[in-house]
């Protein structure tokens, strides 16, 4: 394995691998969802949604299509505004902070979607060097020149997700399983405490799935990152989740 970045929170993994899953779940929860609700357009899609992630656990929600899965994954980022109800992250309340507190909860938050989301035309260096963003004075970001800690950080992340190689490659030339690796590298970078993952593999063929949720796994384990994940094939959210969450009709239930 690659040797870790001395900046990276690292649980040991013989420590992650040793615990009981239901030890890890008794362990004070890294993210704590109380009661969102949010309403589009008046529709009420997300009535009284509560869940929780403790460190290292891998939660993967389910649910019908236009369950609101991705509003709330939205809410817990406050991408989209909640109309009410509690998001605290790393006991730090998300609902309610604005300014300084609002981007320091949103930098402990790694955001992995279908889309990938990353600066197209930019390296994979450069869109991991971009979870950096709110570590760097501004000055630093603007004049694109990051303090070598943090370039050497971010190369240590693409090692990690196996990317060492194309570190200096444009993001839209690398294929679809490898810019998720990017995006999961940039989580890293980030030094997140949680990856929201929504329909991460919706894009991939089922071998490069099967990759990058082991690989999101194993992350959760090595480095103690609560990984809460939307997923619509069930036989993929059963080999991967520690935890299977379904949201229905506004409300998250265990799933059967
Ligand atoms: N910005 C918006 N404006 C209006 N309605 C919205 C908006 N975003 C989502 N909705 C509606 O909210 C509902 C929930 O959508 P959401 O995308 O959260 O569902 P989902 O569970 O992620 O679905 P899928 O599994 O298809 O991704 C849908 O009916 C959708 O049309
Ligand atoms: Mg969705």
């Amino acid at each position: 394995m690659t040797p870790m970045a001395p900046h990276l929170r690292v649980v040991r993994r013989e420590d992650a691998a040793a615990k009981p899953q239901a030890q890890a779940r008794a362990e004070t929860p890294v993210l704590t969802v109380r009661g969102l609700a949010k309403a589009h357009a008046g529709r009420p899609v997300l009535r009284d949604a509560s869940l929780d992630v403790a460190p290292g656990e891998v939660v993967v929600l389910g649910g019908p299509s236009g369950a609101g899965k991705t509003t709330l994954f939205r809410c817990i980022a406050r991408l989209t505004e909640p109309d009410a109800g509690s998001v605290v992250l790393a006991g730090r309340q998300v609902t309610g902070a604005r300014g300084r507190a609002l981007r320091a909860a949103r930098r402990e938050i790694g955001l992995v979607f279908q889309q990938f989301n990353l600066i197209r035309r930019a390296s994979a260096l450069g869109n991991v060097l971009a979870g950096r963003i709110g570590f760097v004075p501004a000055w630093r970001v603007w004049l694109r020149r990051f303090p070598a800690a943090d370039i050497a950080l971010a190369r240590g992340c693409l090692a990690r997700v196996g990317l060492e190689a194309e570190s200096g490659q444009r993001a839209d030339t690398l294929s679809g399983g490898q810019q998720q690796r990017v995006a999961i590298a940039r989580a890293l970078a980030q030094e997140t405490r949680l990856i929201l993952a929504d329909e991460p593999v919706a894009s991939l063929d089922p071998d490069n799935a099967a990759a990058i949720l082991e690989l999101l796994r194993a992350l959760a384990k090595e480095r103690g990152i609560a990984v809460l994940c939307s997923l619509h094939q069930p036989t993929l959210a059963a080999r991967f989740a520690d935890r299977l969450l379904r949201l229905e009709q506004g409300r998250v239930l265990a799933a059967p």
